[in-house]
């Protein structure tokens, strides 16, 4: 589900890290990075990249090694409806569950929210600014 590798330096002069080509990530799986400013995880969606730090607000726990999808959102009585797909990781260690686009918990559950950054496409890598974002953008390129 996830995969680490050794802690990679940034590669070009804005600072950002370069984590793989865009072909090496499979669509809605999360890849656990260790960078020099931390654990960050990367998935790929439809939508493009998300980066994220790897630490839940809540109590800390490794929250890319959680299960990214969707989740259930509010519908009437009796109904089960599923949304915000390719956008919610959940936490492994207590069930809170975050959206990678902008970091926020899922309506509100929480005023902790992850740390993101920006992702960029260049000449077919993947390069994850080192600077935190207020709201990840996807990038243009998927
Ligand atoms: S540590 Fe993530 S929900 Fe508690």
């Amino acid at each position: 589900m996830d995969e680490k590798t050794a802690a990679l330096a940034p590669v070009k002069p804005s600072g950002a890290y370069d984590v793989g080509a865009v072909e090496d990530f499979e669509f809605d799986v999360v890849k656990i990075f260790e960078l020099e400013i931390g654990s960050v995880g990367v998935v790929r969606t439809s939508r493009g990249f998300y980066a994220v730090r790897n630490r839940c607000p809540h109590m800390g726990a490794p929250v890319c090694r959680g299960r990214f999808g969707g989740t259930n959102v509010t519908s009437e009585p009796d109904d089960l409806v599923y949304g915000f797909r390719e956008d919610v990781i959940r936490c492994p260690w207590h069930g809170l569950e975050f959206h990678m686009s902008t970091g926020e918990s899922v309506y509100g559950m929480t005023k902790g929210r992850l740390i993101t950054y920006t992702v960029d496409i260049e000449d077919g890598r993947v390069l994850v600014s080192r600077r935190r974002g207020g709201n990840a953008r996807p990038s243009t390129s998927s």
